[in-house]
């Protein structure tokens, strides 16, 4: 039976999302909110005033512009600028035209899991910023790194935005970490987004707002499995459900299931059985503070070149190079 199942699950997707429903607690990874309709919910969430995460990077960058680009260009040598989990490129795009517009010799590799956000953000690019070499490439994180490797030749800038990082437990982002270290040279930066500890209803607030989006951000996973394996989730029997541990800084997406309930994932030939209140665990999002940092920099095998901050210590972005 096993045997019959297995055979028939054919893409990373199918083989990862029947793994995580048929575990006890069920979960769900979060790579697979981006798809077109996810990349536009979140979007959507990144313009709400509750998700402060991507304004405070957006002034971080905007206040420090020149200096941070005179630190990637080690003065003014040509570089490759490779980002990881590029999305739309939003707050790219503030570092893209100041290098641009002051003659910086740099060529832009936007990497990312949604094949559909890399076209807009390279049709974005073209129109906005025509002068600005670009080379986009799909995959995961994980996959970047091969990426990373092949890139020789001139200096690199690794940037990781949006405290992405947070969406590993903290074994996962030092594994990571490592990968990257190890493919970096001496001149090679890794510039890095971490959301900080703050007041534990600004984090909530952020990841449970009052409109609704990031519930349905939340459940788009549920409707992707319904087109994508011919499943029948009923998405207004589960609820978004967000917690925050302001000791280990951990915020953690849940969808409860309301009621006891049977749903059926046809491409999968799997019939999946909630009880009531039973939960699949959606996402991690980490929350930091500088101790944390500087200990999955030393596990890493990292030094911290600088760090730069919002007014409010809300939002970081420090600046690492290898040991
Ligand atoms: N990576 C984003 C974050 O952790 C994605 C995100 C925002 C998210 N809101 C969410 C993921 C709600 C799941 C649920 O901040």
């Amino acid at each position: 039976m096993q045997q019959t199942i297995a055979t028939a699950l054919e893409t990373q997707f199918e083989k990862d999302v029947y793994q995580g429903l048929t575990e006890y607690p069920k979960y769900l990874s979060s790579q697979y909110f981006y798809d077109a309709k996810g990349d536009k919910l979140f979007q959507d969430i990144m313009n709400m005033p509750e998700y402060y995460l991507t304004d405070r990077e957006f002034e971080i960058l905007s206040d420090n512009t020149a200096e941070i680009a005179k630190l990637f260009a080690r003065g003014n040598a040509s570089f490759k600028l490779l980002e990881l989990g590029a999305g739309d490129g939003k707050k790219t795009k503030i570092l893209l035209n100041y290098l641009s517009k002051n003659n910086f010799k740099f060529k832009y590799h936007p990497i990312d899991i949604s094949q559909n956000a890399l076209d807009g953000l390279e049709a974005s690019l073209l129109k906005e910023l025509p002068e600005v070499l670009v080379e986009t490439r799909q995959g995961t994180y994980f996959e970047t790194l091969e990426e990373i490797n092949a890139e020789n030749g001139t200096h690199k800038i690794i940037l990781f935005l949006g405290s992405n990082i947070g969406n590993l437990l903290h074994s996962q982002a030092i594994a990571f970490l490592k990968s990257v270290q190890e493919l970096m040279q001496e001149d090679d930066l890794l510039f890095v987004g971490f959301d900080m500890k703050k007041n534990p209803e600004i984090i909530l607030d952020a990841y449970n707002d009052a409109s609704g989006i990031t519930a349905a951000f939340n459940k788009n996973i549920l409707a992707r499995i319904n087109t994508e394996l011919d499943a029948n989730f009923d998405l207004d029997k589960f609820r978004h459900w967000e917690v925050y541990d302001p000791e280990t800084g951990t915020a953690k997406s849940f969808l409860v299931s309301k009621e006891n309930q049977t749903v059926t994932l046809q491409k999968l030939d799997l019939q999946v059985h909630f009880t009531a209140w039973e939960t699949i665990h959606t996402e991690i999002s980490q929350k930091y503070d500088d101790r944390t940092i500087a200990w999955l920099a030393d596990k890493s095998g990292l030094d911290i070149v600088t760090e730069f901050s919002d007014a409010n210590a809300h939002y970081k972005n420090y600046v690492f190079r290898t040991k």
